[in-house]
């Protein structure tokens, strides 16, 4: 008897924005920005095996949080490229969701993006480069950039990637923390006070602590909780940088060794049971 195919997989690495300047408000409702993307080394798990058709299953402590499995990321990403490659093709689909959904990490789009990864590989397509960038960007303004899932000075409203080279971030231990509390990107942008506050350097952790996220004071507005979980971050002894991702709630703290970020993590969880931490180091 044949043995079955052992699963293809791959990690939803999560994403941190740095700094995140919101320059301006498009007729189309989108804003440019410039910000620094960089990624954790942990994130969502997916596997994936031929199939007939494509499925789904979800399991790990954040599935249940998803919605309706038809409108799930991983699916409409699998559907789309099924569309743009031609394939008759299916796939299974496994998704260990261990990542808080609407948190400002990606998640989803790291989701879309590690889905895209997995059934190129799954299916052998052959889809060039910019062809998967633009089929990214239908998906969201971030998987274009959670496609290489590396470093990155992103732009437009998420489809300019550049290279950045950014002094003492390689392997920085990091924590990410997030209240609890879901946050929507759109109405968050939609805060924004329509106030150009400059352009973004990001060469260096020095330049990156001079930087913002603009987008911090109206997620504050829907969760004020956001104030008590930076203030807690910033005074844990051994910080770097610590700042609020994407559109919130999760924030995140960059720490100078292992031994002080493994410090926090156990002061925070002792104080704040409820809320989710999770350790791991930029990749
Ligand atoms: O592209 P995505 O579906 O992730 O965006 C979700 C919402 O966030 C958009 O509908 C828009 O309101 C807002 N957004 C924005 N400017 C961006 C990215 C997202 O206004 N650059």
């Amino acid at each position: 008897m044949p043995h079955p195919e052992p699963p293809l997989t791959e990690t939803a690495y999560a994403k941190i924005n740095l700094a995140l300047h919101v320059r301006e408000r498009r007729d189309d409702g989108y804003h440019t920005l410039e910000s620094l993307f960089v990624f954790a080394r942990d994130g969502d798990q997916l596997s994936a095996v031929r199939a007939k058709g494509l499925t789904l299953t979800v399991d790990g402590p954040f599935g249940p949080s998803l919605g309706q499995e038809d409108d799930n990321l991983v699916l409409r990403a699998a559907r789309a490229l099924q569309a743009a490659t031609g394939t008759d093709q299916g796939a299974h689909i496994h998704l260990d969701k261990r990542l808080p959904v609407a948190s400002g990490i990606g998640g989803g789009s790291a989701d879309a993006a590690a889905t895209l990864r997995l059934l190129m590989r799954l299916w052998r397509a052959n889809l060039p480069a910019p062809a998967l960038h633009d089929l990214a960007l239908t998906l969201g303004s971030d998987v274009p950039a959670c496609l290489a899932s590396r470093t990155q000075l992103v732009g437009g409203r998420g489809e300019t990637l550049g290279e950045a080279h950014v002094r003492d971030l390689a392997e920085a231990p990091l924590l990410l923390v997030n209240p609890g509390v879901p946050v929507s990107t759109g109405p968050v942008f939609a805060g924004w006070d329509r106030i150009d506050r400059g352009a973004l350097r990001a060469d260096s952790l020095t330049a990156l602590s001079a930087a913002r996220n603009d987008l911090e004071p109206p997620a504050m507005l829907l969760a004020p909780v956001i104030a008590e979980v930076l203030a807690t971050l910033r005074s844990q002894p051994g910080v770097t940088l610590s700042r609020m991702s994407g559109s919130g709630a999760t924030c995140f703290a960059l720490f100078a060794d292992t031994r002080a970020r493994d410090a926090a993590t156990q002061a925070l969880r002792a104080a704040h049971p409820a809320w989710w931490c999770m350790e791991s180091t930029l990749r």
